[in-house]
């Protein structure tokens, strides 16, 4: 018996969460956050209501998006983000009850087990991947943006990804090509509109441990073993380490933090060889 704590991962690429946050950055701030039902969106509600944020969750999955938003104290709307009504209803929703429009976290997306190699993806798969990963991140620009330039303040946080900077021989197409897309236009909406006190920055997370991923990789060690040797830090990222990453970007603290392409990757993107 030791009083070390056992920090052994139960499946490899896995770790404990890093300890919660004590900082206040975001008091008085309202923030629209989309996909909050789940994973990093989820996580990024609660750590834009631990700092202080009133917090609106849009979300497709009704029971999801709600639960997010009692569990932080906010409010829940429902959306599909590919659905130009829907996504200015959601920014109106939130200026309504608020009165402001702070921060705008457009994060919500899919990768479907149809879209794969350019060989095997059919059309009907990559459209639908475009408009909830990239059309959907245009809509929510489109909406909040308008806010943003009456109030002269804003950030707003695109969720791309690691692939948007790097090729995978494993390949996604449509989602990595969306991903593109929405680096691509982050960066011109993020020096487009700087001198109006707007920032818009692009979020690239690596490969973040999920539910879905750790149960992939507990039966199929040899699968984790090859993505794993790839990242330098040795593990996949958790939600809440984005999440902290999202709050960075939301706050002041990120005040010449513009129009980027802001890897959260553990190294990734970086490595030509790993430590053993
Ligand atoms: N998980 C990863 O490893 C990883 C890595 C890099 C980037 N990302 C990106 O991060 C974002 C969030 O990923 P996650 O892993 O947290 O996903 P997730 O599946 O856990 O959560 C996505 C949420 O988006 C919602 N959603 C899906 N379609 C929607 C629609 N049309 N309208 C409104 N809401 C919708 C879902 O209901 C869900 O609550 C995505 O854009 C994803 O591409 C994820």
């Amino acid at each position: 018996m030791t009083d070390t704590p056992d920090t052994t991962p139960a499946v490899p690429g896995t770790s404990a969460a890093p300890a919660a946050p004590v900082c206040r950055r975001l008091v008085g701030r309202t923030a629209v956050i989309t996909g909050a039902g789940s994973g990093i969106g989820l996580a990024a509600a609660r750590r834009l209501a631990a700092e202080g944020a009133r917090v609106v969750c849009g979300d497709i999955d009704e029971r999801a998006g709600k639960a997010a938003a009692d569990e932080v104290g906010g409010l829940f709307a429902r959306v599909d983000v590919t659905d130009p009504e829907q996504v200015e209803a959601l920014f109106k929703t939130a200026y309504d009850a608020y009165g402001s429009v702070d921060i705008a976290f457009n994060n919500a997306g899919i990768s479907p087990p149809d879209d794969d190699s350019i060989l095997e993806t059919g059309l009907e798969a990559w459209k639908r991947v475009q408009d909830v990963n990239l059309t959907s991140v245009y809509l929510c620009c489109k909406a909040a943006l308008p806010y943003m330039r009456r109030q002269g303040r804003g950030s707003i946080i695109n969720t791309a990804s690691f692939v948007a900077v790097m090729g995978a021989a494993t390949s996604q197409i449509s989602y990595t090509a969306s991903k593109g897309g929405v680096l691509a236009m982050s960066r011109e909406l993020g020096v487009q509109f700087a001198r109006e006190g707007i920032r818009v920055n692009a979020l690239c997370p690596g490969p973040v441990n999920t539910p879905l991923l750790r149960e992939l990789f507990a039966k199929d060690p040899e699968r984790a073993a090859r993505r794993l040797v790839h990242i330098p830090v040795g593990r996949f990222a958790e939600a809440e380490e984005i999440a902290a990453a999202v709050a960075f970007l939301a706050s002041d603290d990120s005040s010449f933090v513009n129009a980027t392409d802001f890897l959260v990757d553990g190294g990734i993107s970086g490595a030509y060889v790993t430590p053993l």
